[in-house]
C-alpha cells in the first residue's frame, strides 16, 4: 500500500523520525558512553557494552496496541527502509535516519509449523523459524544490517571517511559482513578471518564472492577472535563481530518478528536457540523484554539455549543451580557438527549472565534454561526435520535436539508451543548431511547414522543397449526409444510401480 492510503494519524506514525537517546552502557562499571563513535568495549574497564535508549520511556506514550498496529501496518508498505529489521525502527536503532538503512532482503523470515507427522514424532507443537532464508543464508544478516546502517550513518553524517571492516567467524558472520560491506563499496571494504578448515566450503565461498579479503588462520574460532580483537585495539578497523553492540540491536528483530507472527500472544511459547558466541540468545531475550516493557506483549516466552557437549561452556555455567556458586570457565572445544557454534569462550557471556538475570526477574524463575545435546542427536534431528519439509542446518538440528532434551527433562511440556531457530540454510552445511549418508564422520564426532535416515542416489543405467546418451552425443530414432523405455522400466521396477 501507499503511505497516502492511510489516515493522517497512521501516516504520522508509520514513518519513523530519527531519535536521540541511544548510549553505550558498560556491563561492568555501568558507565555511559556517547554513540558518536564505534565502541566495542568500555574505554574505562574493558567490559562489553549494550546500547540502551535513555529515552525509551518516551515510547510508552503510545500504547502497546498502537505499536502493534504500527508494526503491522508497516508490513504493508513498499518502503525498503521499513521492510527489513527496521520495520521495528524505534526498538532497533532509532538514531539511524531512513537514508542510512541498507535493505538487502533481511528479516521477515518464514515461521513454518512442523507437519502433523513430525510434531507427533517429537511429541510437541513446534515451528521452525527459517533464518537461513536471510540474504547470506543465516540469521547474522539481522545484526549486520544494523551494524552496517550505523557505519553508513557514521560515513554520511559524521564524516567517518572510508572504513575497513574486520571480523572473525565460524563462517556465517563473515558471509554477512562481506555481503553488506560489498553493498557499501567503495566506502566500506571488508576483511574476514576464518579458522582454516573449520568453515564449510560454501561459507568460505561467500566472502570470496563478495570480494572480501579472506584470511585463513590456524586454530579454532576462539583463536581468530583474539587476533581480530588485537587488530581492533591497535589499528583503524571496524570490528563486526557481535562484540560490536550494534549487531545485538539488529538481532533483536528475531524476537520482534516471532511476537508479530504469533499475533503478540506468547503465552506458553518456548524459544529454542543454539548458542555459540551467545550474541543471538542475548539479543532475543533483550528484544522480548523491550516489547514486554512497552506492553506490546503481555507475557514473556521461555528461552531455551542449546549447546553441543563438544562446545558447552554456557551449559556448564548454568548447570550449577545456585547463582552465587556459578563460575565462568571458558573451555577447549572439540570438533562439532554444529560447527558454527563451536565456541569455547563466547564473547557475549557477560551479556547472557546479565540479561538472563533480568529476564528471569521479569518473567519469573524457570524461564531461562540451557540444555546440552550430543552430536548424534544434532545430526539425527537435522535429518529428521529436513525429511518433513524443513531446511534446517546442523545448528537448526541442534535446536530440535534441544527441544527433545528439554522435554525429556520436563522443562517443556504438552502445554508449550516451541519456536525453533533454524539459524542458517541447510545447504551451507550440506557436507554434514553427506557424511551422515556416507557414514564417514571423523571418529571424534562420534556420529553413527541411523539406517532409515540415510539416503543416496542410485544409478539408472539400463543394460543390453549398444549406446547410451552422453552430453553432446544424443541418441536418435529407435535407439533413443529403446533407451527411454528400458530406463523407465528399470526405474518403475525399483519403485515397485504398478502397470496402468
Ligand atoms: C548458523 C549459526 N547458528 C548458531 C550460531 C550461534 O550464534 P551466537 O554466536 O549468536 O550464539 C552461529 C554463530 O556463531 C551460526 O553461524
Ligand atoms: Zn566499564
Amino acid at each position: 500500500m501507499k503511505l497516502e492510503d492511510f489516515s493522517a494519524q497512521d501516516q504520522s506514525d508509520l514513518l519513523p523520525e530519527p531519535q536521540k537517546g541511544l548510549v553505550y552502557r558498560c556491563l561492568g562499571c555501568q558507565k555511559e558512553h556517547p554513540i558518536d563513535q564505534l565502541l566495542y568495549t568500555c574505554p574505562e574497564c574493558g567490559q562489553v557494552l549494550l546500547i540502551e535508549n535513555n529515552e525509551f520511556s518516551e515510547l510508552k506514550k503510545k500504547s502497546g496496541k498502537r505499536w502493534q498496529r504500527i508494526f503491522d501496518l508497516r508490513k504493508t508498505l513498499n518502503i525498503p527502509a521499513l521492510k527489513g529489521i527496521f520495520r521495528f525502527h524505534e526498538l532497533v536503532a532509532p538514531v539511524i535516519p531512513a537514508d542510512c538503512v541498507i535493505y538487502l532482503g533481511e528479516g521477515s523470515t518464514p515461521m513454518v509449523e512442523a507437519s502433523g507427522l513430525l510434531q507427533s514424532q517429537v511429541g510437541a507443537r513446534f515451528y521452525y523459524k527459517n533464518d537461513g532464508q536471510n540474504p547470506s543464508a543465516s540469521f547474522k544478516d539481522r545484526g549486520m544490517a544494523a551494524a552496517m546502517a550505523y557505519i553508513n550513518y557514521l560515513i554520511k553524517y559524521k564524516g567517518a571517511g572510508k572504513i575497513l571492516s574486520v571480523c572473525a567467524s565460524t563462517g556465517d558472520t563473515s558471509a554477512a559482513a562481506a555481503l553488506y560491506a560489498s553493498y557499501l563499496s567503495p566506502n566500506v571494504a571488508s576483511s574476514v578471518l576464518l579458522p582454516k578448515g573449520k568453515v564449510t566450503p560454501q561459507q568460505l565461498a561467500q566472502p570470496l564472492g563478495s570480494g572480501a579479503q579472506v584470511f585463513e588462520v590456524p586454530g579454532v574460532f576462539d583463536d581468530c577472535m583474539k587476533v581480530v580483537e588485537h587488530l581492533a585495539e591497535n589499528f583503524q578497523v571496524a570490528l563486526l563481530n557481535s562484540k560490536n553492540p550494534w549487531r545485538i540491536l539488529g538481532q533483536e528483530s528475531y524476537a520482534f518478528e516471532v511476537a508479530q507472527e504469533l499475533d503478540y500472544d506468547l503465552k506458553g511459547t518456548v524459544i529454542v536457540v543454539p548458542i555459540g558466541n551467545a550474541g543471538n540468545i542475548s539479543a532475543i531475550m533483550r528484544g522480548f523484554m523491550k516489547m514486554y516493557e512497552l506492553e506490546i506483549i503481555d507475557s514473556l516466552p521461555m528461552i531455551l539455549g542449546v549447546q553441543s557437549h563438544h562446545a558447552d561452556p554456557v551449559f556448564q555455567y548454568y548447570s550449577e543451580p545456585d547463582p552465587e556458586k556459578r563460575e565462568w570457565q571458558p573451555m577447549t572445544v572439540k570438533p562439532s557438527v554444529a560447527q558454527a557454534a563451536m565456541i569455547g569462550n563466547p564473547v557475549s557471556m557477560p551479556r547472557v549472565v546479565e540479561l538472563a538475570r533480568r529476564y528471569e526477574k521479569t518473567a519469573g524463575a524457570g524461564n531461562f534454561h540451557v540444555v546440552q545435546v550430543n552430536e548424534q542427536a544434532i545430526m539425527d534431528s537435522m535429518i529428521q526435520a529436513n525429511r518433513h519439509g524443513h531446511i534446517a542446518c546442523t545448528q537448526g538440528g541442534e535446536s530440535l535436539a534441544g527441544l527433545k532434551a528439554a522435554m525429556a527433562k520436563g522443562i517443556v511440556g504438552k502445554e508449550h508451543t516451541a519456536v525453533l531457530d533454524a539459524t542458517a540454510h541447510h545447504l551451507k552445511f550440506i557436507g554434514f548431511q553427506q557424511m551422515y549418508f556416507e557414514d564417514n564422520f571423523p571418529a571424534e564426532m562420534g556420529v553413527t547414522p541411523e539406517k532409515e535416515l540415510q539416503n543416496y542416489p542410485r544409478e539408472a543405467v539400463p543394460s543390453g543397449l549398444v549406446r547410451l546418451p552422453a552430453p553432446g552425443n544424443p541418441l536418435e530414432g529407435e535407439e533413443f526409444k529403446a533407451f527411454v523405455s528400458k530406463t523407465a522400466e528399470l526405474i518403475a521396477k525399483e519403485l515397485g510401480l504398478k502397470v496402468r
